[in-house]
């Protein structure tokens, strides 16, 4: 038992990780984020802290029934479609897939900001919005 739990780890591990500051602010840069609709490189690295920790597999349920996906917590009501949230999947991905393939959140995150703004996130608003976000990018040589 204690085996097969290692290996459904390691399955798992294959297709999702818990970033490290720098590494994820250098792949947010490699795709054109720093800036991307006047958001700052800083202020993506902020959100993603506070919305999943950088951790490309978080899932977090709303009261709504909906559920947030992913390093960015994209929404299951409007963005992705997971099966179970009456969803308008604007952005014609599974909600699976983002928590697998950080190339298809952050081009929903994209997608996200070029519809509503960076405002869309409840934690940017409370923990990024108007700081010193000078300590996100700290150390990352970029
Ligand atoms: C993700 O995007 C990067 C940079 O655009 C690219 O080099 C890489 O091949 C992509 N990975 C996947 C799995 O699509
Ligand atoms: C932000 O905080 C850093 C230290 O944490 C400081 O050096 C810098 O001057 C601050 N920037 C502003 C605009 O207050």
């Amino acid at each position: 038992m204690k085996f097969l739990v290692f290996a459904l780890l390691l399955v798992a591990g294959a297709n999702g990780k818990v970033f490290e500051r720098c590494d994820w602010a250098r792949t947010l840069k490699e795709h054109g984020m720093d800036g991307y609709k006047g958001v700052s490189l800083a202020n993506w690295v902020c959100l993603t802290q506070w919305e999943s920790s950088y951790n490309t597999r978080a899932v977090n349920h709303n009261s709504d029934k909906s559920t947030d996906y992913g390093i960015f917590q994209i929404n299951s009501r409007y963005w992705c479609k997971d099966g179970h949230t009456k969803s308008s999947n604007t952005c014609k991905v599974s909600c699976s897939d983002l928590l697998a393939d950080v190339n298809k959140s952050i081009n929903c995150a994209k997608r996200v900001a070029a519809h509503q703004g960076v405002g869309a996130w409840v934690a940017w608003r409370a923990h990024c919005k108007n700081k010193n976000l000078s300590k996100y990018l700290r150390g990352c040589h970029l």
